[in-house]
């Protein structure tokens, strides 16, 4: 029989039905695996998936727009949310359980303690977005609490979220393995991301200018170049001539604790962040 015929997922809304479901398996001895995500599901996040199901017996997706991570201007309410769309891309999958809940559940009423990340978590994207590793640490705090799950997998996308989280789970004696795995890319080099749907196909074009800035930029530091302030001047011009709007940070940084390099070794990490119109983006490259 062909088992994607035979599997159903189950959505699960409260966290007592996850409860519930979660100890049935720890208590079979399953090992569980957990993707959380904020829905609107592309091609990288079902690479988490597949990269999920290798290695645990069970493999819950959580999908959860979360309030706390968004800044007062930022785009909570226009945030894409298509659960029957993505229950459909997972479909073919495999998964689990969907965790699906509602703010309420998340955020009952009289919730009060929040994670306060440290220094990883203030610079580049904290310096344009104060509380939002905040919000990300609280909310993922939480659904590894919740699912019980043994590893976690995030995606190499979102570079310093990982470097947070990490240190969260060190911090807290979390008892959870984080994975990473590798950017997907569209064709043309640009990151996927659930916010490029809200680019023009003029301004589209344009994204390409972070991916093809990182490539350049990493060539040069294979080509030798050990200047930081020079590699980073060149990823802020080349973020320009690539005709972006804004840039919120070009930078050559420690993988570990993110800090700038003014005289690069390897590994390095190279991490833009840029308005495309009105569309802010980010984007990395590890160079080993
Ligand atoms: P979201 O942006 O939905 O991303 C969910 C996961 O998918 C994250 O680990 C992210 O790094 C990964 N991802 C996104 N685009 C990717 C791509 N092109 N290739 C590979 N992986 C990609 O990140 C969040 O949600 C939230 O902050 C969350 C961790 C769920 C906490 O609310």
């Amino acid at each position: 029989m062909n088992p994607e015929q035979n599997f159903r997922t189950v959505v699960l809304r409260d966290d007592w039905a996850l409860t519930r479901q979660v100890t049935a398996w720890v208590d079979a001895g399953d090992r569980i695996a957990v993707v959380p995500t904020m829905g609107a599901l592309h091609a990288g996040h079902l690479s988490l998936v597949q990269a999920a199901r290798t290695d645990a017996d069970r493999v819950i997706v959580t999908v959860f727009v979360n309030p706390a991570q968004f800044g007062p201007n930022e785009d909570l309410n226009k945030y894409p949310r298509d659960l029957a769309g993505d229950l459909e891309l997972l479909r073919p999958c495999q998964v689990d359980a969907v965790f699906a809940p509602t703010e309420r559940v998340i955020y009952p009423e009289g919730f009060e303690t929040f994670v306060e990340p440290g220094e990883v978590a203030r610079r580049l994207e904290g310096e344009s977005r104060p509380a939002h590793f905040r919000g990300v640490a609280t909310v993922v705090l939480k659904l590894l609490n919740m699912t019980r799950a043994g590893l976690a997998w995030f995606g190499q996308k979102d570079f310093q979220q990982v470097a947070v989280i990490r240190q969260m789970v060190a911090d807290f004696n979390v008892p959870c393995e984080i994975r990473v795995a590798p950017t997907v890319r569209d064709a043309d080099g640009v990151a996927l991301s659930s916010r490029n749907r809200y680019l023009s196909p003029e301004e589209r074009t344009r994204a390409g200018a972070l991916n093809q800035t990182l490539r350049q930029a990493a060539a040069a530091i294979r080509e030798g170049e050990r200047d930081g302030h020079v590699v980073m001047g060149e990823m802020k011009q080349s973020l320009i001539d690539g005709g972006v709007n804004e840039i919120d940070y070009a930078v050559v940084a420690d993988p570990v604790t993110l800090q700038t390099m003014h005289e690069i070794r390897l590994p390095a990490v190279l991490l833009v962040a840029a308005r495309v119109g009105a569309t802010r983006l980010i984007d990395n490259l590890v160079i080993e």
